[in-house]
């Protein structure tokens, strides 16, 4: 977790606000995000591209070259959507990558500026491209032929040019779990690579389309540099072949994926990360472009709970708790590991624990084998979960979706009101 989750007079506290107030304001489950957790992984990133750049520029500009704009980071909204995030980071100076119009309607209702949107996803429906098309955007990830085409098609009934770039697939394996990995020939994201310069043929080809940029997107969650350098490698390989062609591109997205540490990983430093890059990329006169999510957002958050009951079993002791896999279904679909920690750590003897929630399937658990000191009533907070916690939220057992709470010094703001049973079923009716 970031420093800003600490202990403090033997309880755990989010900046200078303690857990349990939390709770007792507002009940659990609920999400709890800190506002300078989520500043600085924003200003990091930033600030170490801006120096890796600045630093690999000095010879370029003796050596007479264009000076290259500053990278644009667009936060992949997906990581986490809530409108309070989305204002801090517009605030900060952010773009948004985006995969719907739901999304775009988020960006736009936080401030956000649509000229720093890019749009990804390989299902963008006809009306998805026409509003995102008419608010003014910056890029449309331009994924297959037919999406080439319904593109052209929606701009020409607008009476409008829309600016492109073709996501490649740069068939490199980012070694993470084969639900997060979009690089690989078998997955569906993308172009393959083989495939790209006839695409871009295909796109100059079109009265309605503007050629802008080139992007990529390799996975989620790597915590290795060389699955990034082989895929700009193999990007900069087209960049320079489309050059040749007279096709002068403005941006190179390298998509998000940097991994954030959850328990043992070792993930690249954001230095590390932006130093590698820069000095691939060299004097390069176009712009790049993150997508960055999970790093932003994952250990800027906690899931606060309470246990319900200690449940002991032949095999198992069960803690269960008042999350659930509907509120943090990482655990449940990707075996993911989060930290759990009391809020107010006990002294005694631990006991094993499988930490669980109260929804009806065995694949329902947050946390497996943990060693913990715990009495019913304990509040937890299950670790990093800032990231694709909240975003991948259900009503699973009509079970209302959890508060978030944004702290902010010795502040608390109530994000998103927990959900309250009504909302469930408000748009549903009987047969008549
Ligand atoms: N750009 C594109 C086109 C993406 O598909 C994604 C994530 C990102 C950027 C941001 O990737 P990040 O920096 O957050 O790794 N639910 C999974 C993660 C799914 C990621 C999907 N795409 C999880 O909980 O681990």
């Amino acid at each position: 977790m970031d420093a800003m989750f600490h202990l403090r007079g033997g309880a755990l506290h989010v900046e200078d606000v303690p857990l349990q107030a939390i709770a007792e304001r507002f009940g659990t489950p609920t999400y709890v995000y800190s506002r300078a957790a989520l500043t600085g992984a924003y200003r990091a990133f930033e600030s170490a591209f801006r120096s890796a750049f600045e630093s690999a520029l000095v010879p370029a500009r003796a050596a007479g070259a264009a000076r290259a704009r500053p990278p644009l980071v667009c936060y992949a909204v997906k990581a986490n959507p809530n409108l309070a995030i989305l204002n801090l980071f517009a605030r900060l100076g952010s773009g948004f990558d985006i995969v719907s119009a739901g999304e775009l309607a988020r960006v736009v209702a936080a401030g956000g500026a649509p000229s720093r949107v890019v749009f990804s996803g390989v299902g963008k429906s006809a009306a998805e491209l026409k509003v995102a098309l008419e608010a003014g955007i910056l890029c449309f990830n331009i994924e297959s032929i037919p999406e080439l085409h319904r593109l052209e098609q929606v701009a020409g009934a607008c009476g409008r040019v829309a600016p492109v770039s073709i996501r490649v697939n740069p068939d490199v394996n980012p070694n993470t779990h084969p639900y997060i990995t979009t690089g690989l020939n078998e997955n569906k994201f993308g172009v393959n690579h083989h495939d790209a310069l006839a695409l871009y043929r295909a796109a100059r080809g079109c009265r309605h389309l503007r050629i802008t940029g080139i992007d990529c997107h390799i996975g989620s969650q790597i915590t290795e540099i060389a699955p990034y350098a082989d895929a700009l490698e193999r990007i900069l390989e087209l960049v320079d072949q489309l050059a040749a062609e007279g096709i002068v591109l403005e941006h190179v997205d390298l998509g998000g994926g940097l991994g954030i540490r959850y328990s043992e990983e070792c993930p690249p430093s954001v230095d590390e990360y932006a130093a590698t890059i820069t000095r691939i990329f060299g004097a390069r006169p176009q712009r790049l472009v993150f997508e960055p999510g999970r790093l932003m957002v994952g250990n800027a958050g906690l899931l606060l709970t309470r246990v319900e009951y200690l449940k002991p079993g032949p095999v198992k002791n069960f803690a269960i708790v008042d999350a659930a896999m509907n509120d943090l279904m990482r655990p449940a679909l990707y075996e993911a590991y989060h930290e759990v920690l009391p809020v107010v750590p006990r002294a005694g003897d631990a006991c094993w624990y499988d930490v669980v929630g109260p929804v009806c399937e065995s694949g329902d658990w947050l946390a497996r084998n943990r060693a913990l000191v715990l009495e019913e009533g304990d509040l937890l907070a299950i670790a990093s979960a800032g990231a694709y916690g909240m975003s991948m939220s259900s009503n699973y057992n009509t079970r209302p979706r959890a508060a978030e709470v944004m702290v902010d010094g010795a502040n608390l703001h109530e994000v998103r009101a927990r959900e309250r049973i009504e909302q469930l079923f408000e748009g549903e009716s009987l047969l008549p």
